[in-house]
């Protein structure tokens, strides 16, 4: 258990790290909006600076309730077209290493983050101190699995040792929870796995897996509170403090 200290100091080093990002949000920029809460920290922001007149943008949004969010904050949305390419997105995390590879999916939005992420100039992610991890793993890997192929994507899962657990609905745990798509989600407690590549590839052969929560070599930028500072992280970069620089890294 988290002691409440330690959740209040978390939840102000994800608003600082989401205050941080809005500078690097520009004018007449087309943004991709992340899930979870340091994501809602930025969207709510974005929002206020969007009323005072500061900024213009129009964004679109990894989960139904990001999209509410932003309508709520008053943020246009658009619909994706053949050729768009978003200029940033900006997202939590659920894990991070010095290499920028994180695992997502804590909320459930794996699949249209990846989406999102996929389809932007910039991947810009969001975090607090605890999210930074010597080696991925410690936090479940979440899998998004089409029902029908839920017996047999277990099946798989087993031989792989990944102790996977079908998650609940958080109102109703006796239902499976499901994703925005209807799918339902697997967390897979590996604890620590050397290769996140090669797990990766096994994980995208099982038919039925349709997402898994690995993101390697997507994020571009993640931006670090820890206490009253940022980090900036780049893949395979020491962490620097936000003070050097002046435009988005
Ligand atoms: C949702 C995600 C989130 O970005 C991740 O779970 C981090 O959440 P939070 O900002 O609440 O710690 O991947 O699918």
């Amino acid at each position: 258990m988290q002691s409440p200290t330690s959740s209040q100091q978390q939840d102000q080093e994800k608003k600082l790290a989401a205050a941080t990002a809005l500078h690097w949000v520009k004018d007449g920029m087309q943004v991709g909006l992340g899930s979870g809460s340091t994501a809602a920290y930025f969207i709510s922001l974005l929002g206020e600076a969007m009323g005072a007149g500061q900024l213009r943008v129009q964004a679109v949004a990894t989960s139904l309730v990001s999209e509410a969010l932003a309508r709520q904050a008053g943020i246009p949305l658009f619909e994706p077209r053949k050729g768009t390419r978003l200029d940033l997105t900006v997202d939590g995390a659920d894990e991070l290493d010095a290499d920028l590879r994180l695992i997502k999916g804590g909320g459930g939005a794996l699949l249209r983050e990846k989406i999102l992420a996929t389809a932007s100039r910039h991947v810009l992610i969001l975090a607090d101190s605890s999210k930074v991890v010597p080696q991925l793993g410690r936090f479940p890997l979440p899998l998004e699995v089409v029902p029908f192929a839920l017996p047999w994507v277990l099946d798989t899962l087993e031989k792989l040792q990944a102790n996977s657990v079908l998650r609940s609905d958080r109102q109703n745990p006796t239902e499976p929870a499901r994703t925005d798509q209807g799918n339902v989600l697997v967390d897979c407690h590996f604890n620590q796995f050397p290769d996140p590549a090669q797990l990766a590839r096994q994980l995208e052969a099982i038919p039925g897996v349709v997402e898994h929560g690995l993101f390697l070599g997507v994020a571009h930028t993640a931006l670090v509170a820890q206490g009253e500072q940022v980090l900036v992280y780049k893949p395979g970069e020491a962490p620097r403090n936000i003070a050097e620089f002046t435009e988005l890294p």
